[in-house]
């Protein structure tokens, strides 16, 4: 019998799934009104413990809207991580700004708080109020803090350092649900924080996502541009340019019987981080996972770095483990070097490219059984005694 390849990350649909979606074709509500779109939004918020949450049509849809709510606009500057998903990224350019990509710390992957407040420290000044940046006079906006990985970055001195000069906060915390930072929910720090529900995150809704606030004002905002900005609903009067950006009831039924689950998908995601770490104690080419300090960590995406590997090594490594049958992936390639990036600013990048060429994140889902984790661990063991010179 051939084996299938093991994935990376997928769904665990055992609880209310087929109940819920089938509750809502019964009733009707299929669209973007009904009432399980604001049951999933309140369990949310209690879940996070944000007073509160708006459902969006995706993460990156979510990212965008915050951005416009805390006030981003053409030409502005907004800082993101050099090394994440592009989705960010991109979304700061729908405003028409003009990403500024920071370094990742290399302890922890996830953007380097120092490098924040030394840019903000030294490349910026304050002009009637704003915070400039003193190389093209552009004003720099916001900060899209990212939690990458199931883990999270050092968001209580990002804040500062933002908050001090008048810089708002979007969380990117669409891989960090159920991640805690010093006790308290990653993506609840921010101004505003937003989440993901699409296929390989820990909650799925199929594609979807939240944005949460505790700014009653600012989650007003959101669900107004998310709903094509109403302003008189039977008039169709819209006296701002909104988005259809909004969540359906089917993805809410899912997502909310998902969430459901959200306790024990950490604890299995856990074990599965324990199981790797166990098994990779002794392993010299192998850097395991970080466990950055004051954070209760998910690891979502169990991510090793293979020590003194190059990008060329480290692709190969990946096709070896893809011919053993497990279904590996690297981390992104950084977005500043990438071609519609290009013309934007880096600011003192240098571990993240270090991180791109030598990290491998393994397969992670919560409906791994202990044996697929054993295999796969096995399998990055066989491919590094095969790739030794
Ligand atoms: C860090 C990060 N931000 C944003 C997104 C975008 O979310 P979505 O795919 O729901 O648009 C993702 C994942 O897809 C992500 O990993």
């Amino acid at each position: 019998m051939t084996r299938r390849m093991i994935p990376l990350s997928e769904p665990v649909l055992g609880g209310n799934e087929w109940k819920y979606v089938k509750e809502a074709l019964d009733t009707g509500w299929v669209s973007t009104a009904g009432p399980f779109i604001e049951r999933f939004e309140k369990a949310f918020a209690a879940a996070v413990r944000s007073p509160h949450a708006v459902a969006a049509a995706s993460g990156t849809a979510a990212l965008h809207t915050a951005l416009l709510c805390v006030g981003v606009k053409p030409g502005d500057e907004v800082l993101v991580p050099a090394l994440t998903f592009v989705a960010p990224a991109n979304a700061i350019r729908y405003c028409g700004a003009f990403p500024v990509f920071m370094d990742a710390d290399p302890a922890t992957y996830q953007m380097d708080a120092a490098k924040v407040e030394r840019f903000l420290r030294e490349e910026c000044e304050m002009r009637a109020g704003v915070c400039v940046d003193r190389s093209n006079g552009r004003p720099v906006r916001a900060v899209v803090a990212v939690h990458l990985l199931g883990l999270a970055c050092e968001i209580d001195r990002i804040a500062a350092a933002a908050r001090e000069r008048g810089v708002k906060v979007v969380e990117d915390a669409a891989e960090a649900l159920g991640v805690s930072y010093k006790g308290r929910a990653a993506g609840t720090f921010g101004d505003m924080g937003c989440f993901s529900f699409n296929g390989n995150k820990i909650v799925t809704s199929g594609g979807g996502g939240m944005i949460v606030s505790a700014d009653a004002a600012l989650a007003r905002k959101a669900a107004y541009l998310t709903t094509q900005a109403k302003d008189d609903p039977e008039e169709y009067v819209h006296n701002e340019i909104g988005y259809n950006y909004r969540m359906t009831t089917l993805q809410a039924a899912l997502g909310l019987a998902q969430l459901e689950q959200l306790p024990g998908f950490v604890a299995r995601k856990r074990a599965i981080a324990a199981a790797y770490d166990a098994a990779f104690a002794a392993v010299p080419g192998i850097v395991p996972m970080p466990k950055p300090a004051g954070v209760d960590a998910t690891f979502w995406l169990y991510t090793v770095r293979l020590r003194g590997a190059d990008l060329e090594t480290r692709k190969r490594f990946i096709k070896g483990l893809h011919a053993r049958g497990v279904g590996a992936r690297p981390l992104w390639h950084t977005i500043h070097d990438l071609p519609p990036f290009k013309d934007c600013r880096a600011y003192a990048v240098e571990h993240a490219t270090e991180l791109y060429h030598d990290s491998v994140s393994l397969p992670s889902g919560a409906g791994l059984t202990d044996e697929e984790v054993r295999f796969c661990a096995d399998a990055v063991r066989a491919e590094l005694a095969a790739a030794a010179p």
